[in-house]
């Protein structure tokens, strides 16, 4: 392991840190370690999306990406969108909608569903499907996750005036 010291500075929900790190850290371990433990470590490998945070505005892997990659970008980590006592919209509905089982999979759900939502103009399904592809989910058959957040952009959509027919893509 190398244990070499080094900083990275980045701007993480809002507040610009500087936090000790090594070149071999991933960005999931630097978050959890600091606090930002909403962020969850599922399968280390990038295929489950239980680490999901957003990168400058895009839906990322924190286990995959390097602590030091995030040196002068934005992070945003599911405590920016919505808290136990004030949730945000699509948390709300997933509880609605009782789609949270063991919950370990909802962060991430709602941090793609996030970038989808500040990032796209139209919600069509194989923009959503596209956005939300890479969060697995081991409890639920996403039938009720799914309910959830067709209301929540339904919501949005008719909160907002006509829009574009657009899709700027999701990236994992
Ligand atoms: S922990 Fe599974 S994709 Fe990162
Ligand atoms: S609610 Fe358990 S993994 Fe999704």
């Amino acid at each position: 392991m190398t244990t070499t010291t080094h900083t990275v500075t980045f701007t993480i929900n809002g507040e610009k840190k500087t936090f000790a790190t090594r070149p071999d850290e991933k960005l999931l371990t630097l978050l959890r370690r600091e606090g930002y433990r909403g962020t969850k470590y599922g399968c280390g490998q990038g295929t489950c999306g239980a680490c999901t945070v957003l990168l400058d505005g895009r839906a990322t892997y924190a286990c995959l990406l390097y602590a030091m990659q995030a040196e002068g970008r934005k992070v945003r980590t599911i405590e920016s969108v919505g808290t136990f006592d004030k949730p945000g919209e699509f948390q709300k509905e997933l509880v609605a909608a009782g789609a949270v089982q063991c919950g370990y999979c909802i962060p991430g759900m709602v941090m793609s569903a996030t970038a989808l939502m500040e990032t796209e103009e139209v919600f069509e399904d194989e923009i959503v499907k596209e956005y939300m592809d890479g969060n697995l989910c081991r409890c639920t058959g996403y039938e009720k996750i799914w309910v959830a957040l067709r209301k929540t952009l339904d919501k949005q959509a008719s909160a907002k005036p006509a829009a574009k027919k657009t899709a700027k893509g999701a990236k994992k």
